[in-house]
């Protein structure tokens, strides 16, 4: 892209480290590594959309902190709150703070015009949330129990339906086999049915089905978990 379109025309690469929201795509080995180097060599800004993999979803409080690779600009939203208050926001390394703060001191830091911004509801809860988090050690035991949801999702493989399994940290996604003529209608139908009938919510995108436990899961309830998934397959094959 840069021989294409030249350095000087790109300012910043955005990536999720771990693609979540297309169907959980674990970055390839040295992928991260390899654009923070470009990014640097080319004068690029680096920033991670952590908005899915933050707070212990693989297992660390980033993804970041797990891939070993620090971009300028991070985005963060729905761990922060555990998602019971909407909240997000973005974190940047000092020389993108001090890029903005040209003006006089009484202006305020990165002013962001939102209505909502700093609201002290959704501060509580986050605030609470950290203590949480690092009270009941949320991302340590996330990253104890990767290897049992790895194994609890790969208990479904074989099923005639499935065309990939894929996990990384505490969440796992399922491609399944789509309908002929009818993109998107199998995943459709798989999320419809873990909510009406297994009591289940599940991210659909397209015809691929992320399950994305709640850090305090014990190894009995990714069992159930996957028992259930097990069900809502056989229903829509
Ligand atoms: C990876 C990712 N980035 C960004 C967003 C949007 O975040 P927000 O609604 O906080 O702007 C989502 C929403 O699902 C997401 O999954």
């Amino acid at each position: 892209m840069v021989e294409l379109h030249d350095a000087s025309t790109i300012a910043a690469v955005i990536v999720e480290p771990m693609a979540g929201s297309t169907g959980v795509l674990p970055p390839p080995v040295g992928y991260l590594k390899r654009l923070r180097e470009l990014c640097d060599k080319h004068g690029i800004l680096l920033i991670f959309d952590e908005v899915i993999t933050a707070f212990g979803r693989l297992g660390h409080a980033t993804a970041s902190e797990r891939f070993g690779v620090t971009p300028d600009i991070m985005t963060f939203a729905k761990g922060i709150t555990s998602g019971t208050v909407p909240m997000g926001g973005c974190v940047v390394r000092k020389h993108v703070y001090d890029a903005f703060q040209t003006g006089p001191d009484h202006v305020i830091d990165l002013f962001h015009g939102y209505t909502y911004s700093g609201h002290p509801l959704a501060a509580a809860a986050a605030l609470a949330t950290l203590d949480l988090y690092r009270d009941e050690g949320l991302f340590e035991r996330s990253r104890k129990l990767e290897p049992y949801i790895a194994q609890a999702a790969m208990s479904l493989k074989g099923h005639a339906l499935l065309q990939d399994i894929r996990t990384i940290g505490f969440v796992a996604a399922f491609d399944l086999a789509p309908v002929e003529g009818l993109p998107g209608k199998r995943g459709f139908d798989a999320m419809r049915v873990a909510f009406h009938e297994e009591n289940m919510m599940v991210r659909v995108s397209g015809d691929t089905i992320a399950v994305s436990p709640p850090l305090i899961a014990e190894e009995k309830h990714l069992d159930e978990i996957f028992e259930k998934f097990g069900r809502v397959l056989d229903k829509v094959s």
